[in-house]
């Protein structure tokens, strides 16, 4: 699977939804999340990415290492305040925007872009 990392937050272009065509890219509060166990691999979103904010699961800059992990949380944990765990939705077409972010996600400082 493909991830998104932090160079998503705040900047949220919403390119790679635009160009995943299987749908699944999930948006969360600041940043955009895909899911870990749906994307197919169709590496679409990659290249629609502005801020080169998405890369494969197995080769991540090691600072981003821990954005594998905090995409599955945002789909498999309960976060407090949100009907969350959303585990195995089948895509996001049919989900509106989360309105929280994954943990590592929302423990970044908020940006202005
Ligand atoms: Fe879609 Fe990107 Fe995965 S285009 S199938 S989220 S690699
Ligand atoms: Fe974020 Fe880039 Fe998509 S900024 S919303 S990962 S196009």
């Amino acid at each position: 699977a493909y991830v998104i990392g932090e160079r998503c937050a705040d900047v949220v272009d919403r390119g790679c939804v635009r160009e995943c065509p299987v749908g699944r890219i999930h948006e969360g509060g600041h940043a955009l999340c895909i899911h870990p166990d749906e994307c197919v691999d169709r590496g679409a979103c990659v290249s629609a990415c502005p801020v080169e904010a998405i890369y494969y699961e197995d080769d991540p800059p090691a600072e981003l290492k821990a954005y594998h992990g905090d995409s599955a949380a945002f789909f498999f944990h309960a976060i407090p305040g949100h009907d969350l765990p959303l585990r195995s939705p089948g895509g996001a077409a049919k989900i509106s925007p989360a309105a929280v972010d994954a943990p590592l996600v929302a423990r970044l400082p908020k940006r202005s872009i």
